[in-house]
C-alpha cells in the first residue's frame, strides 16, 4: 500500500512537472507569436515592431536604390506596374499620394504623366535617396518621411486640396500595422477617389504554415540584401475587409504572375472611396 502510494506520488509529481513544462512551452509559443482574435476577426498583432522593420529598411535602402536604379527591376516593370497603371490611370490634373514610395521611381512616372505627387516612406535614408535620384522632378514631387503605421503621421500628409488618387506598390505586406492607413487614406482622398495597391499574394507568397492569422516573419525582397526585412502576412479577407470597413468598395482587381509562372505573385486592388 505504502509502495503504491509512493509510486502514485512519484507519478503525480512527474505528471505535474511534465504539465508545467508543456504549459510553459505553450505559453512561450503564444507570447512569441502574439496573435489574437477580436470580435471573431484575426487582429494584426504582429511579432515584429515598426522600429524593427524600419531598422531593416534603413539598412537596406542603399542596396534597394542601387538594384532599382531609374527603371526598377523587371518584376516591378512586368508584374506590378502595368495593372497598377491601368487601374490608377495617373494623368494631368491628378494629385496623388504615393505610399511607401521607395526610391520614387513610380512617383517619377506619375509626375511625368502630369500628376502632382506627394510621396512618402518611413525610411529617412530611402527618402534621401529618392530626393537625390528624382531631383529633376523636384517641382512636381514632394518627398516626405512619414510612417504608414501611425495615424498622426498619416494625417500630416494633408495638403491644400484632397488627393484625387492614392497608390502603394508592393508595400502593404511590409507595413507593420495597416489599420490606420486605410482609414487615413479614405479621409485624405476626394469623393470617389481611388486607392490602388499592389501587394504580395497572401495565398501563394506571404503564406507560411498559417493563413488565417496575421503574423510577421523575416524574409528577403532581393537576393543578397544586407539584412532580412519583416513581412506581415494578412489573409485575403483581412485585406478586403480593411477596404470595406474603411469606406471603400473594390471596383478593380488583378492577380498577376511573374514571367510564365501560373501561380500569381501579386494582387492588385482598386479600392474606391464610397463614403
Ligand atoms: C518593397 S519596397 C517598395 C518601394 C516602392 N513602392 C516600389 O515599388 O519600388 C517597400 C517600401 O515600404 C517602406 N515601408 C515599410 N513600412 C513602412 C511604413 N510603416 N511607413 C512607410 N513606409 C514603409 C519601406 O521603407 C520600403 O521603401
Amino acid at each position: 500500500m505504502r509502495f503504491d502510494n509512493t509510486v502514485s506520488l512519484v507519478y503525480t509529481v512527474f505528471d505535474k512537472l511534465l504539465c508545467g513544462v508543456l504549459l510553459r512551452a505553450a505559453l512561450a509559443e503564444s507570447s512569441a507569436d502574439r496573435y489574437r482574435i477580436e470580435n471573431g476577426r484575426a487582429k494584426a498583432a504582429m511579432n515584429y515592431s515598426v522600429e524593427e522593420s524600419l531598422a531593416a529598411w534603413n539598412a537596406n535602402a542603399e542596396f534597394w536604390d542601387g538594384c532599382m536604379g531609374d527603371e526598377s527591376n523587371d518584376f516591378h516593370r512586368e508584374t506590378v506596374r502595368p495593372k497598377v497603371t491601368e487601374l490608377l490611370n495617373p494623368e494631368r490634373g491628378d494629385f496623388i499620394l504615393d505610399i511607401a514610395c521607395g526610391n520614387g521611381n513610380y512617383s517619377a512616372y506619375m509626375a511625368q504623366r502630369g500628376a502632382r505627387v506627394v510621396a512618402f516612406d518611413y525610411s529617412e535614408k530611402m527618402i534621401e535617396l529618392a530626393q537625390k535620384r528624382q531631383s529633376r522632378l523636384s517641382g512636381l514631387i514632394e518627398f516626405v518621411t512619414a510612417d504608414a503605421a501611425s495615424a498622426e503621421s498619416l494625417l500630416l500628409l494633408k495638403r491644400d486640396r484632397p488627393y484625387t488618387k492614392a497608390v502603394s506598390n508592393m508595400a502593404v505586406m511590409d507595413i507593420a500595422d495597416v489599420t490606420f492607413l486605410f482609414s487615413a487614406v479614405n479621409k485624405l482622398l476626394e469623393k470617389d477617389g481611388a486607392f490602388v495597391f499592389a501587394t504580395q499574394h497572401p495565398c501563394f507568397v506571404t503564406l507560411t504554415d498559417k493563413y488565417m492569422t496575421p503574423h510577421a516573419y523575416l524574409g528577403e525582397a532581393i537576393a543578397g540584401q544586407p539584412v532580412k526585412q519583416c513581412y506581415y502576412h494578412r489573409s485575403m479577407q483581412d485585406i478586403f475587409n480593411l477596404c470595406f470597413d474603411n469606406g471603400f468598395v473594390i471596383d478593380g482587381f488583378y492577380e498577376e504572375c511573374y514571367k510564365e509562372n501560373e501561380i500569381p505573385a501579386v494582387i492588385i486592388v482598386r479600392a474606391r472611396k464610397c463614403r
